[in-house]
């Protein structure tokens, strides 16, 4: 976040932790005199009992809940700065297995030297990975003797703020394609078609932030093959598997989205998503050594050994590579399987209840991952961000927002269904939701509750 700045003198006065201390603390201004720890806490914390409940935010696909194994671990590594290599070599060799699972489990070639590193989130992967591709593309242009002083990369609207942010920051022409609205993601003809010698890369999304859906990355692999025969322009596709990685893999392990597609070279997976660790964790893999340029890599020894590095900022706590790994060897395959299993069957039956409400119309539907959109069907007397903001009355946090170019027109509400949101908190958002519908429209009464089990609606 961008902090503004406060003016003005104000200050903070505690409720029961007046009792440990007198003087008020000045709101935006080093205390002069620190308070007793007791103190200290109880501040913090009464402060923060105001955020929202992580459990009823259906906004978010962060992780808001470990076992309690889990965070011990996280507890215990806290104080450990990963990046001291020498000092820790345990915690990094755990961060080289699970690079080399996560690798194997995205199909990479085992004849391939693959590698690849923690990042602090997708953002920080899709970052390094498409520096990387325009490092290799600058390299190829300088050896042909060709401008490379206009590189582009292609990407559809649909994609997360970071692919912006990427062109921006590292000075490269974006080539933003709208939706198609029939599939909620950019069409893979329209991608290619703005392909050319100077592109760096092509992006393409596994769980898109609008809606969920999966852009077609064979389809779009084929096209790139397709370009690479006719007119020799060879193209890396990177694939934003922000959500899908750790949900795709074990539920629809034949879904060819991986390094079994010739000119997918870079993934990149949250761990904090559905890798259900806390934030900030994410993955990025590249499936060949060579694709990562020996020019980024950094080497530094003042930490005691010579210690290749390839990250945007330097120190990190230990803490969530630890519990990264916790849930691999504590769930296998077959526990990340049925967590996900279970998620979708609740996002299904979140959609079946949405639509028997008359106002809505889903509009996606935990297709691949459980993501449940929605429209209104009729003109209300209120918007999805009235609703978004009556349904924050009963602390559910659900967002609404406009979809990008071409679909603009359209308002939805999105529900992210995580593995803290049970069958029955379905039921009970949904006699929220009805609920808060009723409200908006001036109907004040309590509304009846539709739900299967009855007695809990909130009115
Ligand atoms: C598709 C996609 N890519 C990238 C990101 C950014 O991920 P992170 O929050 O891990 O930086 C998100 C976040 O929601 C996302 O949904």
């Amino acid at each position: 976040m961008v902090a503004k700045k406060i003016k003005g003198n104000k200050k903070i006065y505690g409720t029961y932790s007046n009792r440990d201390f007198n003087e008020p603390i000045p709101e935006n201004r080093f205390p002069e005199t620190g308070m007793n720890a007791r103190a200290a806490y109880e501040l913090i914390h009464e402060e923060l009992n105001l955020d929202g409940i992580p459990e009823l935010n259906l906004a978010t696909f962060v992780t808001t809940w470990m076992e309690p194994e889990a965070d011990k671990l996280y507890m215990e590594n806290a104080h450990k700065n990963f990046i001291d290599n020498f000092e820790y070599p345990q915690i990094k060799k755990e961060e080289e297995r699970i690079v080399n699972i996560l690798s194997r489990l995205y199909n990479a070639p085992e004849e391939n030297d693959f590698t690849g590193t923690s990042t602090i989130g997708s953002s920080e992967a899709i970052m390094l990975a498409l520096l990387a591709h325009k490092w290799n593309w600058k390299i190829k242009m300088q050896k042909m003797n060709k401008d490379y002083s206009k590189p582009n990369i292609v990407f559809g609207a649909d994609t997360h703020v970071v692919w912006d942010k990427f062109a921006k920051y590292f000075d490269v022409e974006p080539r933003v394609i709208p939706l198609d609205k029939n599939t909620m993601v950019a069409n893979p003809e329209e991608l290619i078609k703005n392909v050319d010698e100077n592109t760096i890369a092509v992006g393409a999304v596994l769980g898109t932030t609008f809606t969920g859906a999966f852009d077609d990355v064979k389809k779009i692999n084929d096209l790139l093959e397709k370009l690479k025969s006719e007119k020799n322009i060879d193209v890396p596709i990177h694939v934003d598997a922000a959500s899908a990685g750790f949900i795709t893999p074990f539920i629809e392990p034949d879904l060819k989205c991986d390094f079994r597609l010739s000119h997918v070279q870079s993934i990149n997976v949250s761990g904090h998503k559905f890798g259900l660790v806390y934030p900030g964790i994410g993955w990025l893999l590249f499936k060949n050594r060579s694709d990562l340029p020996e020019d980024l890599i950094f080497y530094v020894n003042y930490l005691g050994d010579e210690m290749p590095t390839y990250t945007l900022n330097f120190s990190k706590s230990g803490s969530n590579i630890a519990a990264q790994y916790y849930n691999i060897i504590r769930m296998g395959k077959s526990g990340y399987k049925k967590i996900a299993e279970n998620m979708m069957d609740n996002a299904r039956y979140l959609s079946e209840r949405i639509k028997e409400i008359d106002n809505f119309e889903i509009v996606s539907n935990a297709r691949h991952i459980p993501v449940i959109t929605f429209k209104q069907k009729n003109k209300d007397n209120f918007t999805l961000f009235d609703l978004s903001s009556k349904l924050r009355s009963y602390g559910w946090i659900v967002p609404a927002y406009s979809l990008p170019k071409n679909a603009d027109d359209t308002v939805l509400m999105r529900v992210v269904i995580r593995e803290s949101f049970s069958n029955d908190m379905v039921d009970l958002f949904i006699d929220s939701l009805n609920s808060a519908v009723d409200k908006l429209k001036g109907n004040n009464k309590a509304i009846k509750s539709v739900s299967p089990r009855k007695g809990h609606f909130v009115s």
